[in-house]
């Protein structure tokens, strides 16, 4: 899906959901985002340098591609699970969309978490608790969403502070390509801080 992905995610969600994730984000910083792809682009556009985390050797590519020349940007292979960088090295990680692909959710939030320098700053937008299998077989989601109190949950277990878990504001739609079913999700945007005094910080959430 790498090469269609852009166009396919402008009918999934809008781009309001990425504006809600990266509320008061300082420019100079370091970001990474795990699991490239829209997101990317915005944090590059604000003035961040980003280190974009992904396994999918077709996405690579199509970044590769889409970003040649453009200063800032460095493609690490890896997955969410064991990110390949080291503690407290990022002042914000970002997932989108990400989690409910990744095999042990709650590691990766544990490792999103570890490679934040202290007073930095973890956001996940992913899908809300579902039951449409057919994301599973179409779109290979791991996980049909995810319970927001859970979510809370593993953020305060991997040590981070000021926990929330909110609506994004928004939906997340997909019509299944067989049958007639339609995906209509809403969206929840976590956010937490690694307690210290830091460079991270974000004016608002
Ligand atoms: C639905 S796409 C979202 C892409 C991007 N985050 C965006 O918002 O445009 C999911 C992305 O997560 C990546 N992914 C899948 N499993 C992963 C894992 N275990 N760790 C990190 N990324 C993963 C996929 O390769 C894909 O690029």
């Amino acid at each position: 899906m790498a090469a269609r992905w852009d166009r396919m995610r402008e009918s999934f969600f809008s781009a309001a959901v990425r504006e809600r994730a990266l509320a008061g984000v300082r420019p100079g910083r370091v970001a990474a985002h795990i699991g490239a792809g829209f997101m990317t682009e915005r944090l590059l556009n604000r003035g961040l340098r980003v280190i974009a985390i992904e396994p999918s050797a077709a996405m690579h590519a199509q970044m590769a591609r889409k970003f040649a020349g453009v200063e800032g940007l460095e493609i690490r292979e890896g997955t969410a699970e064991a990110l390949p960088l080291p503690d407290a090295s990022v002042d914000y990680a970002f997932a989108n969309m990400c989690l409910h692909h990744v095999e042990h959710p709650p590691r990766a939030i544990r490792e999103m978490a570890r490679i934040l320098r202290p007073g930095g700053v973890l956001v996940v937008t992913d899908l809300d608790e579902h039951r449409f299998e057919f994301l599973r077989t179409e779109h290979h989601d791991r996980w049909l969403g995810f319970r927001r109190e859970e979510v809370a949950r593993w953020f305060r277990e991997a040590g981070l502070v000021d926990v929330r878990v909110e609506c994004a504001g928004e939906d997340c739609c997909a019509r299944a390509c067989s049958g007639d079913a339609y995906a209509w999700v809403s969206i929840f945007l976590a956010s937490g801080r690694k307690p210290g005094p830091g460079a991270g910080g974000r004016d608002a959430i």
